[in-house]
């Protein structure tokens, strides 16, 4: 989805910082780039469809260099196609104001319609023009910049971030607001800076302040940031500290993110977990509110909303909290909960979990879960999101900036905090005794070497291997029974978001159902196994398809089915409640070795966003 930054420096060169801040958006997806500056008072802008460096090849020229106030933005397509002209900042007719803006104006039409009897002309098919002359108007009724973006955006309906500049202003200023996606604005030493995402502040300053929806920023150099409402009320809003380091938001020596990504989980694992256990009490303590015996024992049912890979995280959430806890468990899509008027039980807590803590559906699942009567908890990586201010209780997971678009280390994360959650719900119903209490939490901390050796030299290459020779096939069914269904379908979900290929994750019971029309030598079964009470079901699975010509791969600790298989990745012994950790490290391997082989772009694949802020 778009990405916005903003930037005023007491040194000058807010081009490059504005370049380094859209960089660093570049994960959230986009199809275009601009930016506006503010040189001797006067607007000046550029902007480029495609990649970003057919934007910095324009300003490569040096012609804005001085500048030290501007904004800029990528855009992710909403309203016309990729182009030059709809790519943002936008401005009004008389050019007073350049305006940038990441959701939607869900009454553009008809505000369009009005400016346009009223003898505007429009440069773009983009909603977000119409933003930049309602501004544009309200200046040349003698309004300053933040009273004229408060008066144009209580006339709008629908989701935004925004920022905007207007020419001439006496003392530069950047007037920013939100109402939904996200925003964060901060005072460094050197400037103030206002981005869509902490990653773009934290190089100049940790101590960020996250915008409420409803909130109007005023930026000015060698001024705190004043936050209003849209009705001009001034609000306090504290100033949090990010401990992300600015170092985690590069790529070191991996050729991708998403591998480097993939290689930081051990570390993920320890960084989420090890803190949090209790091994003399076989317990865990999050500490923070929300997780003591009495609130847990108020609780009679659970409601998980996630989408994509984070609902992965939420079927495996399932499995531990039933399977360990013994509470019954929900899970849904949260865009489909969201719409499909759901019936609550009483005591129902409704558990979000997201990696951006931003997503649009579950957000608003979350908040329908709460009017129905719900307690509401997070399962969340990013401090300051709107998820974890929303829920009344958080994890947070601490798997740091992730900005391959395809969800690896998040995903560890979630699926361990899901143990952790499943432990503490056990505990504290009295259904885990302390000695297995005890084992689980101490099976936790053995992880680590396990998942280090999947990601050795030897194991990976392996991969490689694997993904090479299927590179070819016609499609992938990926089956797995219990606990590691959802692998198979975040198997096949990471294959076909970055090698677009057909895959498929299917329970290895249900297969016969349906899927086994499709086996063939062309199609590859990548069946995950692990020992545990289901091994055998699956190895008659696997069996089934062997009898009908597929071609299996086989990913897991049981010994059986790597024998039964043409190729294999054996993976480390592990309790079986665990063993989703261990076995989706190759299936992510598998899926960036592919695309790697394939040639396409692994962080940034086609049509997708890291955060989709928009419905
Ligand atoms: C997008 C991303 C996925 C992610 C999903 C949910 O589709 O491409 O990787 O799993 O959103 O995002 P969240 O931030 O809520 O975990």
């Amino acid at each position: 989805m778009c990405g916005i930054v903003g930037a005023i420096q007491r040194n000058g060169g807010v081009v490059e910082t504005l370049l380094q801040g859209l960089r660093l958006l570049e994960y959230r997806g986009y199809d275009s780039a601009g930016v506006a500056v503010l040189e001797a008072g006067a607007i000046k802008i550029r902007r480029k469809a495609g990649r970003l460096e057919r934007l910095e090849q324009v300003l490569s020229d040096g012609s804005l260099d001085n500048a030290r106030a501007g904004i800029g933005h990528t855009r992710w397509a909403t309203h016309g196609p990729p182009s030059d002209e709809n790519a943002h900042p936008h401005t009004d007719q008389e050019g007073r104001v350049a305006l940038v803006h990441n959701g939607v104006v869900e009454n553009w039409a008809e505000l369009r319609a009005e400016l346009e009897a009223a003898g505007v002309r429009f440069a773009s098919d983009t909603d977000t023009e119409v933003l930049a002359h309602l501004v544009g108007r309200e200046m040349a009724r003698g309004q300053d910049l933040a009273s004229a973006v408060r008066a144009s955006l209580a006339r709008v309906r629908g989701y935004y971030a925004i920022a905007a500049v207007a020419q001439g202003e006496q003392g530069v200023r950047i007037v920013c607001a939100r109402s939904g996606p996200p925003l964060a604005v901060a005072a460094g030493p050197d400037g103030v800076y206002l981005a869509s995402d902490v990653l773009a502040l934290i190089a100049h300053t940790r101590d960020v302040i996250f915008l409420e929806d409803g909130d109007v920023a005023e930026l000015e150099l060698g001024h705190a940031p004043i936050v209003t409402r849209i009705d001009g009320t001034r609000v306090d809003r504290p100033t949090r500290r990010v401990e992300w380091d600015p170092e985690q938001a590069g790529k070191g020596s991996f050729p991708h993110f998403m591998l480097k990504e993939i290689h930081e989980q051990p570390d993920v694992l320890a960084r989420t977990a090890f803190d949090r256990l209790r091994l003399d009490k076989g317990d865990v303590d999050f500490g923070v509110p929300g997780f003591t015996d009495h609130e847990l024992r108020a609780v009679d049912r659970l409601q998980i909303v996630a989408c994509g890979t984070a609902l992965h995280a939420g079927w495996i959430a399932r499995y531990l909290i039933e399977g360990l806890a013994r509470l019954p468990v929900d899970v849904d899509y949260a865009s489909e909960f969201r719409y499909r008027d759901p019936v609550l039980a009483h005591n129902t807590l409704a558990l979000a979990i997201s990696q951006s803590g931003e997503t649009a559906d579950t957000l608003a699942a979350l908040r329908l879960a709460k009017t129905l009567g719900a307690r509401t908890a997070a399962i969340c990586n990013v401090v300051g999101s709107t998820l974890v201010r929303e829920a009344q209780a958080t994890i947070l997971t601490h798997a740091g900036p992730e900005i391959g678009v395809a969800s690896t280390k998040a995903f560890v994360a979630q699926v361990v905090a899901a143990f952790l959650f499943a432990v503490r719900l056990g505990r504290a119903r009295g259904v885990l005794s302390l000695e297995r209490g005890r084992e689980l939490v101490s099976e936790l901390r053995l992880l680590r070497p396990k998942m280090e050796s999947l990601l050795g030299e030897r194991a990976v290459s392996e991969v490689r291997a694997i993904a090479q020779k299927n590179q070819g096939q016609k499609g992938f069914l990926f089956l797995g029974r219990g606990i590691n269904y959802p692998i198979a379908l975040e198997g096949a979900l990471k294959l076909k978001e970055i090698s677009y290929v057909h895959a498929e994750g299917y329970p290895a019971g249900e297969m016969k159902h349906g899927p086994i029309a499709l086996i063939e030598p062309a199609m590859s079964i990548l069946v995950v196994n692990s020992a545990g009470p289901l091994a055998e079901k699956v190895r008659s699975n696997l069996e089934q398809v062997r009898a009908r010509g597929g071609h299996v791969i086989a990913i897991g600790s049981d010994k059986e089915s790597i024998a039964q298989s043409d190729e294999h990745v054996l993976v480390p012994e592990c309790s079986e409640w665990l063993s989703p950790i261990l076995n989706v490290i190759p299936l992510q391997l598998v899926a960036y070795h592919m695309a790697d082989l394939k040639g396409f772009d692994i962080d940034k694949p086609r049509n997708l966003a890291k955060s989709v802020t928009v419905e």
